[in-house]
């Protein structure tokens, strides 16, 4: 074995033992293994020339160190004259003599950036620049990327800049530590300790913020005012400080105000946006934000909203509300982001309406400084839902759009699931706004009607977790956001794969295997969980154990509010399933324009994907581009979903030895219970479903009959304990003690000889339900 070859074999085996956190995340610049390629790229990376001294050129100047260093294996100068060929000089033309010298010809948006290679003072180099600072540090990070990701940088000419403007994470954490649809640990802020210690995590997070082009944060949770105190001349100053880590990275920060504030902190008696002391508050809390933190970026609202206070109390519009703190902000050149998330159920039976009916009625009514922001779709961060028809419906707002990169519904922080696919079909779909080609990606980028006010956010699944994001793969949909917000054209098998180098490792082997798992994953998660148009099957409220991870298709306990129910989503009935929301039905069709309308009007132009979504679609209804019937592509899609996530483990597995041992173990065991709990909603939901089409479950291939392990055994009842029983409105009809163990069958049978025909189901604790045909009379 010759010494060249030992010496690869220790890096490579010193690389396998060595307990990998995760912490370092996609910037963990290892050694380029390659040494012919590593030798290349060292000839291109002699020393580092950064003129000037502010927090932002020294992060580029140490951030190109740490990652040269750490990548080429080499100490690498820094210099402030190009002295040798293969320089790497960084800078803006204000702030370093030799860009300004170039004359390169740089884009106004102090955001974008070139990296050239060129000759400078008689030495061949490679050049960042940009008319901004933070501009320069996204080009460094992209030139750091390319090495990562053993792309060839001898010839460079790359322009780059954002598409969107505010390109935010929505942190939805509480100021006691917890983060709501958080399943990575508690908080980054560590507000006890600030604002004197400041943790240097917070550089790490700013750092990977800026890798991928995220240039702002809303700190708390949008979700819960009783984190008011997030306003208080004692938390600005926490906040200031915090404001001032993330500063040299190019991100600002942004908080959740609550609409109530004026009162609540305030000390006022009112919070009324038209009363003249609430108006005032507003400015002065602003006047006072800015003075500590110069470039806040504005408020994040929730309002009149799952109780939240809001403009309603007053009997004011959002549009009045937004305006009010809008108005404060204005001056400072703060926006103010006003959810769109708003489902009042004394406003229109269909929930997916909602949103839609209540601001398009406002549309042109919002100050120039408010983003209204919609999540994805109309309902609620669904595995799959119809694209918010207020994208395309909202002509004189601006309109943002929120991802939610935390996997609140597709397996949280267990099952893995790569979400750019689902951000990928959203943006692109098209809303026929101004004709074809009008997609969502265009509206939120303000290109389709000339809108500069642009945002996107992504409501984030960071937490203490030394990984930061609970599982290995999740620091992927981070990575993906930040990409996809910053470049929306990107394909999201092309993000994979920059984040499997970066952060697995450019073997191929391992990079085939990683993107192949992430892939197909979403559609997996569609699949097993709510495929063919389904959503909301979710268990959710503590009488169901389970807050939005498992299937309780027979949800039906919420009389008051029949949207927090599964049968108020589904309808499964003896003729079908599904929620007609065609012009029969609910007419949500006409909230898109016509080609849409029309397209999602007829069942046989309805994609599959949508089809449970806009109709109550017939048991035995053929599917034209499958040929089967809906019952049987119900049963198909579980099993194919289930089969994924197994084949997902085999995948793994043939990566022991070829990726570090302690996060292959991290995934492995993540990956045994994602298994367990995908057949639990394959099962749950085709037994479930079955009770109403009554036929027989079959596996993946059409007539084949389904293994036993997708039959629920029969269930027996617990003596003692209540059974209620609830009819299709989610009322309960009648709650009796069983007297002795009894099968599930049995009872059902007695019962159903009592009730009035139709459909009930019967629910003794979380898991044991059955469905009841009512014969009686
Ligand atoms: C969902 C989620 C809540 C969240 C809400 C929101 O309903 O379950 O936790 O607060 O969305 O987006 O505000």
């Amino acid at each position: 074995m010759t010494r060249i070859t030992t010496v690869i074999l220790i890096v490579i085996m010193t690389s396998l033992v060595y307990a990998e956190s995760g912490y370092s995340l996609w910037l963990r610049y290892v050694a380029v293994p390659d040494t012919v390629l590593r030798n290349q790229y060292r000839t291109s990376a002699t020393q580092i020339v950064v003129q000037g001294s502010s927090t932002t050129l020294t992060a580029i100047s140490s951030e190109l160190k740490r990652g040269l260093d750490s990548l080429l294996t080499q100490n690498t100068p820094t210099s402030t004259t190009v002295t040798l060929d293969g320089a790497i000089v960084a800078g803006t033309p204000a702030s370093s003599s030799i860009i300004s010298g170039l004359g390169l010809t740089l884009d106004a948006n102090k955001e974008a950036y070139r990296i050239v290679t060129m000759t400078v003072s008689g030495h061949s180099a490679m050049i960042i620049a940009s008319q901004g600072e933070v501009g320069v540090l996204y080009g460094a990070f992209h030139l750091l990327r390319l090495l990562q990701t053993n792309k060839s940088v001898s010839t460079l000419d790359i322009s780059e800049k954002p598409k969107i403007k505010r390109r935010l994470l929505n942190h939805w954490d509480n100021l006691a530590g917890s983060v709501e649809r958080g399943y990575a640990g508690n908080t980054l802020w560590q507000w006890s300790q600030l604002p004197g210690t400041v943790s240097p995590r917070y550089t790490v997070y700013a750092r990977a913020c800026a890798s991928i082009g995220i240039n702002g944060a809303v700190l708390n949770n949008v979700n819960n005012s009783s984190n008011g105190q997030i306003l208080s001349t004692n938390y600005i100053g926490k906040i200031s400080a915090l404001a001032g880590a993330l500063r040299p990275y190019g991100v600002r920060v942004y908080l959740s105000a609550y609409f109530n504030a004026p009162q609540e902190i305030g000390g006022l008696s009112t919070y009324d946006p038209l009363n003249a002391q609430v108006i005032t508050w507003w400015a002065n809390k602003v006047n006072e934000i800015y003075t500590a933190i110069p470039d806040f970026g504005g408020f994040l609202v929730k309002a009149g909203s799952e109780g939240q206070p809001g403009p309603g109390t007053y009997g004011r519009t959002h549009a009045q509300g937004a305006n009010c703190i809008a108005d404060a902000l204005a001056p400072h050149g703060g926006v103010c982001i006003w959810r769109a998330f708003i489902y009042d159920n004394t406003a229109e039976a269909d929930r997916m309406k909602r949103a839609y009916i209540e601001f398009k009625a406002l549309d042109g009514q919002f100050r120039n400084n408010v983003i209204l922001q919609a999540k994805n779709g109309p309902y609620d961060f669904q595995p799959r839902e119809p694209v918010h028809p207020l994208f395309g419906g909202l002509l004189n707002t601006h309109v943002g759009m929120e991802c939610q990169v935390t996997l609140e519904y597709l397996g949280q922080g267990i099952q893995l699931v790569y979400m750019g696919p689902y951000w990928k079909e959203v943006l692109d779909f098209d809303t026929y706004q101004n004709g074809a080609g009008s997609i969502v990606a265009k509206v939120i980028d303000g290109t389709r009607n000339g809108d500069t006010v642009t945002c996107i956010s992504g409501v984030a699944n960071t937490g203490l977790d030394s990984n930061w994001c609970g599982h290995h793969f999740h620091q992927a949909n981070w990575f993906a956001y930040g990409r996809l917000a910053w470049n929306h054209t990107l394909s999201s098998d092309s993000i994979a794969s920059d984040w499997a180098r970066m952060t697995w490792g450019n073997s191929p082997t391992v990079v085939n295997t990683i993107t192949a798992m992430m892939a197909g994953s979403r559609e997996a998660c569609v699949n097993y969980m709510t495929p063919l148009g389904l959503c909301g099957l979710f268990c959710m409220g503590t009488s169901y154990g389970s807050d939005h991870y498992g299937p309780c298709p027979d949800q039906n306990n919420y009389p008051a509010q029949p949207d927090w129910n599964a049968v108020y989503w589904h309808k499964a009935d003896a003729a079908g399933v599904g929620y007609n929301r065609t012009s029969t039905g609910s007419n949500f069709v006409s909230q898109y324009y016509a080609t849409v309308r029309d397209r999602y009007n007829n069942i046989a132009t309805t994609p599959p994907e949508y089809l449970a979504a806009f109709h109550h679609v017939s048991w035995s209804y053929v599917i034209p581009s499958t040929g089967r019937t809906f019952w049987n592509e119900l049963c198909y899609r579980y099993c194919i979903g289930c089969q994924y996530v197994t084949n997902l483990r085999t995948q793994w597995a043939s990566l022991n030895g070829l990726v570090d041992v302690a996060r292959y173990n991290v995934v492995s065991s993540k990956l045994a219970t994602h298994q367990t709990d995908a057949n639990t909603w394959r099962t749950v939901c085709l037994n479930y479903f079955d009770n109403f089409s009554g036929q027989a479950i079959t596996s993946c291939n059409t007539g084949v009959a389904a293994p036993p392990e997708f039959r629920r055994p029969e269930v027996t009842l617990t003596s003692g304990k209540t059974l209620r029983i609830y009819d299709m409105q989610g009322k309960i009809v009648r709650s009796l003690t069983v007297k002795e163990r009894v099968t599930v069958s049995r009872m059902g049978s007695e019962l159903g000889k009592k009730l009035p025909p139709g459909i009930y189901i019967a629910r003794q604790d979380v898991s044991v339900y059955f469905k009841i045909m009512g014969l009686g009379r």
